[in-house]
């Protein structure tokens, strides 16, 4: 084989690679372990994505068997066959996964999908980068952190009475303040989300990445109004700074409802709304759900969509989750590679049909990183249609 074709396969085992480590690197970061254990193991992800050019073109591509000078793949010592071959399902893996991404319609239920972006970032007079942290990151170009993207789902469930018609939803989630992205940036998210006059808001976690802008909440969620109730948990990033601190100022200073690991009953033109929460597996248990009576409408927050199955079995009607950013930085073709979830890149974003129950999951408003590529931010709004 030519010396282009054996470069080309050599780059095909590191993309094999790259997906074997980033596919293992997602499903340890779904754990509630402490950050100096995520922080190690990611590390090796990091070392292995580093070493692997030099280790395939130095070892296999120049040395032994040397197939970039002439040598014959299959004298390849037999290890190194073995960890070609799980490369090698790796890739293929990461094509069909790619592709099944691309060709999967949405569920039925949505019946109606739009989506608006607005550059926040032009309306503000430019990048509003504050003091924290990665601000290099953040003025890099082509970054769509200071963009956002308004999503508005129409969604039909079966058994929906015709009272629910029109009710709306808008969830914010993976705040992630920083200080990097300024809070005029989230303020301006806050008169977008007011605009809407939703019935009911809610915030499916990670509010915080620095706990000195604990008191940005009240001017930011705080200001937010919505007809019903305002409902929150919280999510991983809480649970690894001071989540009893973050969820005391979002109850008392910010008047948000914590849903955590129960559920609340609401009234909606005399129809039964339940919402409940789940910060599973950081913090607390799931909520018991009692069987649904008829007409009940049954919303469940949780920071992972880890948790669909768990909501499939608890008769919940819409599931409303984040956690995974849609991936942040997505490859063109392939779409996001990092999703820190026990089922990969299955869930980064979007609309999911598990039996009777929809769940969304948003790309969510910022990150701990402020860095957005192809992925731009999003703040999720649902309107409710009678079926
Ligand atoms: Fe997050």
């Amino acid at each position: 084989m030519s010396v282009l074709t054996n470069s080309l396969l050599l780059l095909a085992w590191y993309a094999g690679h790259c997906e074997l480590w980033t596919a293992w690197l997602n499903r340890v970061y779904a754990n509630a372990w402490p950050r100096g254990r995520l922080d190690r193991w990611r590390r090796w992800h990091d070392g292995a994505l580093l070493l692997g050019p030099p280790l395939l073109i130095g070892w296999i591509g120049l040395w032994q068997p040397g197939v970039l000078t002439g040598g014959d793949w299959l004298r390849m010592a037999f290890p190194w066959k073995i960890y070609a071959g799980c490369c090698a399902a790796g890739l293929a893996s990461l094509v069909f996964h790619s592709i099944c991404r691309r060709l999967r319609r949405r569920p039925r239920a949505v019946i109606g999908y739009d989506s608006q972006v607005h550059d926040l970032a032009a309306r503000l007079g430019g990048r509003p980068i504050g003091k924290g942290r990665h601000q290099q990151m953040a003025r890099l170009p082509c970054n769509q952190t200071f963009q956002l993207d308004i999503t508005t789902r129409t969604i039909r469930l079966p058994g929906l009475a015709k009272e629910w018609d029109g009710f709306s939803i808008v969830q914010w989630t993976d705040l992630h303040l920083t200080g990097t992205v300024d809070r005029r940036w989230f303020e301006t998210v806050v008169e977008l989300t007011n605009q809407m006059e939703p019935d009911l808001a809610v915030c499916t976690g990670d509010l915080i990445d620095e706990m000195s802008l604990v008191d940005w909440l009240p001017e930011t969620l705080g200001r937010i109004e919505a007809r019903l109730a305002r409902c929150f948990i919280l999510g991983n990033h809480d649970w690894h700074y001071q989540p009893d601190r973050i969820r005391q100022v979002t109850t008392d200073d910010a008047g948000w409802t914590d849903v955590a690991g129960r559920c609340i009953a609401l009234e909606h033109h005399g129809q039964r709304l339940e919402v409940a929460g789940t910060e599973w597996p950081w913090m607390g248990k799931h909520p018991e759900l009692k069987p649904k009576s008829d007409g009940t409408f049954r919303l469940l927050l949780s920071h992972t969509p880890d948790n669909i199955g768990m909501a499939a079995n608890q008769d919940v009607d819409l599931v409303l989750a984040g956690h995974n950013h849609g991936g942040q930085v997505c490859l063109p073709l392939i779409g996001p590679v990092y999703s820190p979830s026990r089922f990969g890149i299955r869930y980064a974003s979007g609309d999911f049909q598990v039996d009777s129950t929809l769940m969304v999951v948003s790309r969510g408003l910022s990150g701990r990183h402020p860095m957005r590529f192809l992925c731009r931010p999003e703040l999720t709004r649902i309107i409710l249609q009678a079926s």
